[in-house]
């Protein structure tokens, strides 16, 4: 063994000891081990008990409802009355008998409503797919002056839509005041004794009256 040798192995010998000094730290270690432990099982009984309430609230039975209520959510118009349709804040009845233009808006008026006045493209396009690609009266007319179109409820048919096939109104035949869906849903004229489908509509009743 040389010099250097030596003095290595004292240095280590005589260096302050490894040993003692863990032996010294180990109660910390326990502890720190200790608390780790205990903040691990609290942090999951914590997570135990969300997760549980969560799931408790998930399997909750839904609040009682009743089946009226059910009823009118999804059939505004009436759940026993499937020969009327909503649409947008109205009900519609699409007919299943021809008639004239005459007598469709008496059956209309006995049902509390008119034949219909079509507002917008949307709702031209819920009639369009009821319709069966039928001809269905609505509630256009010029029997009052010729050429001077009226809609049956008052609205003003100069501002509002309109869907007339091309090269319509014609007043073929100088006979054609009356407005119903034709083939393929656009608006033709012809003669109000035409028989043929026809379009009732009535605003949806509200609710109730004393509900506030
Ligand atoms: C014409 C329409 C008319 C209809 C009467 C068609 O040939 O194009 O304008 O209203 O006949 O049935
Ligand atoms: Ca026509």
């Amino acid at each position: 063994m040389d010099e250097e040798e030596l003095q290595d192995d004292l240095r280590r010998y005589s260096a302050p000891s490894v040993l003692p000094a863990r032996l010294r730290s180990f109660p910390a270690v326990y502890l720190s081990l200790a608390l780790s432990s205990l903040l691990l099982l609290v942090l999951s009984a914590l997570a135990l008990a969300r997760v549980s309430s969560i799931s408790s609230k998930l399997l909750q039975e839904p609040p009682e409802r009743n089946f009226s209520d059910w009823d009118s959510f999804l059939f505004p118009c009436g759940a026993h009355s499937p020969d009327w349709q909503y649409f947008s804040g109205h009900c519609y009845y699409f007919s299943l008998t021809r008639l004239s233009w005459e007598r469709a808006r008496e059956q209309c008026r006995e049902r509390r409503a008119h034949l219909a006045v079509v507002g917008s493209y949307a709702e031209q396009q819920f009639l369009m797919s009821r319709t069966r690609n039928e001809r269905f009266w609505i509630g256009l007319t010029d029997q009052n002056s010729e050429g001077t179109w009226e809609w049956i409820d008052g609205s003003d048919y100069a501002s509002t839509f309109t869907f007339w096939k091309e090269g319509e109104p014609n007043d073929s035949g100088r006979n054609e005041d009356c407005a119903h869906l034709w083939l393929g849903g656009k608006w033709n004229d012809v003669h109000c004794t035409f028989e043929c489908f026809f379009i009732c509509q009535r605003p949806l009743r509200p609710k109730s009256s004393n509900s506030h």
